[in-house]
């Protein structure tokens, strides 16, 4: 092996600056909210890989069957030199794309990015240890601001996979998909994983798992918090909230504050008042209608070539090519 295959863009003192951007900007906004990349420390990594194999956490599963179906035809029909995948975590399904590329060959390198640089340190390792001919360039960055450090040419597939594209709300889809389009060329192609609406009785319990495995990462942000920060937030003061919004047809996850209390983000001479009850947003998962994948995708310049779907249609995954 040559170097090691780790590019760290987003060098930590950036990372660092982000976050207190984040929590200054979260904590005082009114409601407060956090965003949900920094719920992926070594310990929240861990525990969304937990969830992955929670029985009532069906995104994973599905998504993986519908890889494992078409990820032949996926190598085959988009001949790239080059995968990208955008917040990559594990790298666990993207395994069925990078065998059924060496079933074919062509692929050169797979540039995996994402902002937590354990997840990426072993992804890149076990990537790298397991696929010789491949090359492998770990980005550590942000998939919302670091697109324009891709590597360029050769035709590339950008893989954008979990439905994390959920994660963005629906003002903030169209300027990410537009700016992933102004980062490509034309023929290069995009593989996105999107969640489907379907009975909030199966979407919630996956966001509210009877084991407490997503409490657990929910309250993790605020762990990662009082580490990077020197906050003083019990986590245990705090409930795990995991509410369906049927207008705006996302998940919502919130801490609900269990009794009013005073938090101190000491590196940001920060005090937060919380009243009892009071909630603060985490995360949202958009979950999308295919004709609004569709449409999201046409109006950024992507023309979907072929859209697939589990036995249960319960996630999308859509192969689309840059106009
Ligand atoms: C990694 C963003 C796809 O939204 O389902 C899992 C994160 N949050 N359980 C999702 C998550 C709560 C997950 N994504």
């Amino acid at each position: 092996m040559s170097a090691e295959p780790l590019e760290i863009y987003l060098q930590e003192e950036q990372l660092g600056r982000q976050l207190r951007q984040d929590v200054r900007v979260g904590l005082t906004a009114r409601p407060k909210c956090l965003p949900p990349k920094w719920f992926y420390d070594a310990r929240g990594s861990e525990l969304f890989e937990e969830i992955t194999r929670l029985p009532e956490y069906y995104p994973t599963r599905a998504e993986r069957a519908i890889l494992a179906e078409h990820a032949d035809e996926i190598a085959t029909r988009t001949g790239v030199k080059t995968l990208i995948e955008l917040g990559s975590g594990s790298s666990d399904k993207t395994r069925l794309l990078l065998d059924a590329f060496s079933r074919h060959g062509g692929l050169g390198t797979f540039v995996p990015l994402d902002v937590s640089i354990s997840a990426l340190r072993q992804s890149t390792a076990e990537i790298a240890a397991d696929y010789p001919g491949l090359r492998v360039r770990g980005v550590v960055g942000d998939f919302t601001r670091h697109l324009d450090r891709l590597p360029a040419g050769g035709g590339r597939l950008v893989a954008f996979l979990g439905g994390t594209i959920g994660n963005l709300a629906p003002d903030e889809r169209a300027p990410f998909l537009a700016g992933m389009r102004a980062a490509l060329e034309a023929g290069d192609w995009l593989l996105i994983g999107t969640d489907l609406v379907k009975d909030p009785a199966v979407i919630v319990p996956a966001y509210d798992d009877a084991a407490g495995v997503t409490a657990e990462f929910n309250r993790n942000v605020l762990r990662v918090l009082n580490r990077e920060l020197g906050a003083d937030f019990d986590p245990d003061a705090f409930a795990h909230v995991a509410l369906w919004d049927a207008e705006r047809e996302w998940i919502e996850m919130r801490l609900r504050s269990r009794r009013a209390q005073r938090v101190r983000v000491r590196d940001l001479g920060l005090e937060v008042d919380f009243a009892e009850g009071e909630e603060l947003r985490t995360e949202i998962s958009a979950k999308f209608r295919p004709e609004g994948i569709q449409a999201e995708l046409d109006r950024a310049g992507f023309a979907t070539r072929a859209r697939w779907t589990d036995a249960d249609s319960l996630f999308a995954v859509s192969l689309a090519q840059v106009r």
